[in-house]
């Protein structure tokens, strides 16, 4: 058989284990030939591609982003996207073609499939935020990155007696936010699935200076919005490419719990340092075996489906249910974490 690989969306730790494994299942085990495309869909797009063979993904497992490259560019941008991608599957004569990605990744995924084309989905963010899959590879970094980072910031918080806000990523669920929060211990942490109340907040960071604690670290996922009427909230919009932005919820909320609590506020912004480095071991295992996985599926001729972690077991789901809805926090993990407002 010969298959195509390709990586989109933005980067994640463990792309590199899925390539990788994708490469030894299908050209070791199965006698396979794989190419990967050159930065996601335009490598499919424009027809850029690389042979991926045993040398090609030698010393990978543990390297963080993706030796393909990513864009977020999608067929559906393109008037005549879709039948382009699909002539460059025929002239190359692919018999599948596995895209590695996130929610608009496997959308596009499962426009390619309904259009016919033979396509097995590998689902990855760091967010978690796919509902089909009880976990995304990606996520345990970032949750690592963000809760050394919290760790960290404890202790000069405390020796500047200071609140720090820490804005981590996760525009449309809190998940990042509620783990990292819950790791290392946070006092506060907001979330985009339930929008804060500032008095409440102001509330609970003041009762800790006022039993006599030196500091306060308030987690916010940057997707995370004031109930309404509760602070004046500056939402971002679109920058001049199209890209959402946010106007950024830690700066924000340093300011007001500033001028409110009388105590010095500071925001700091996690960004990308969450997406970047080496992944975990729990991501390069769920990694390599997703890549283990839409091999056999590409065997099976099981198309229009993706990989999915349920309990311990990898299962495919179709792509159609993939991108129905997002899995955002349930309330109730709300109450075990405690301090989640
Ligand atoms: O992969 C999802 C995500 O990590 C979001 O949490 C974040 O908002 C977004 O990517 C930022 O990506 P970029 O800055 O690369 O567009």
């Amino acid at each position: 058989m010969r298959i195509g690989v390709l990586t989109s969306g933005g980067d994640c730790p463990g792309l590199n284990a899925v390539i990788r494994s994708v490469v030894h299942r299908a050209v070791v085990d199965h006698g396979d030939e794989v190419i990967g495309f050159r930065d996601g869909w335009k490598g499919l797009l424009e027809c850029d591609y690389l042979k991926l063979d045993l040398d090609a993904v030698g010393g990978i497992l543990a390297r963080g982003g993706t030796i393909l490259g990513s864009s977020r560019v999608q067929p559906s941008h393109l008037r005549d996207g879709v039948e382009r991608a699909r002539g460059h599957v025929e002239e190359l004569g692919l018999d599948a073609i596995i895209p590695i990605g996130g929610e608009g990744t496997l959308k596009a995924a499962r426009l390619m499939a309904d259009s016919g084309l033979p396509v097995v989905g590998v689902p990855k963010t760091i967010d978690n935020d796919i509902a089909v899959t009880d976990v995304t590879f990606g996520f345990d970094t970032a949750v690592t990155v963000a809760t050394e980072a919290l760790d960290r910031l404890k202790t000069t918080a405390e020796s500047h007696q200071r609140v720090l806000v820490v804005e981590v990523m996760g525009r449309h669920t809190g998940w990042i936010a509620l783990h990292s929060g819950m790791a290392a211990g946070a006092h506060a942490v907001v979330v985009p699935e339930r929008p804060f109340d500032i008095d409440e907040l102001t509330r609970v960071v003041g009762r800790r200076f006022e039993a006599g604690k030196r500091f306060a670290i308030v987690v916010a996922a940057e997707g995370a919005k004031p109930r309404a009427g509760s602070m004046a909230f500056d939402e971002g919009g679109k920058d001049i490419y199209g890209h959402e932005r946010f106007a950024g919820v830690a700066r924000q909320l340093s300011i007001e719990l500033e001028e409110r609590l009388g105590k010095e506020a500071r925001p700091v912004i996690l960004g990308h340092v969450q997406r970047g480095g080496t992944p975990t071991a729990y991501d390069r295992v769920l990694a390599t075996r997703f890549g283990w996985h839409a091999v056999e599926a590409v065997h099976r001729g099981e198309f229009g489906h993706m990989t999915a972690l349920r309990g311990t077991d990898i299962v495919m789901v179709p792509l159609a249910e993939a991108v129905e809805t997002l899995k955002t926090v349930p309330a109730d993990r709300y109450d075990e974490a405690e301090c989640v407002l």
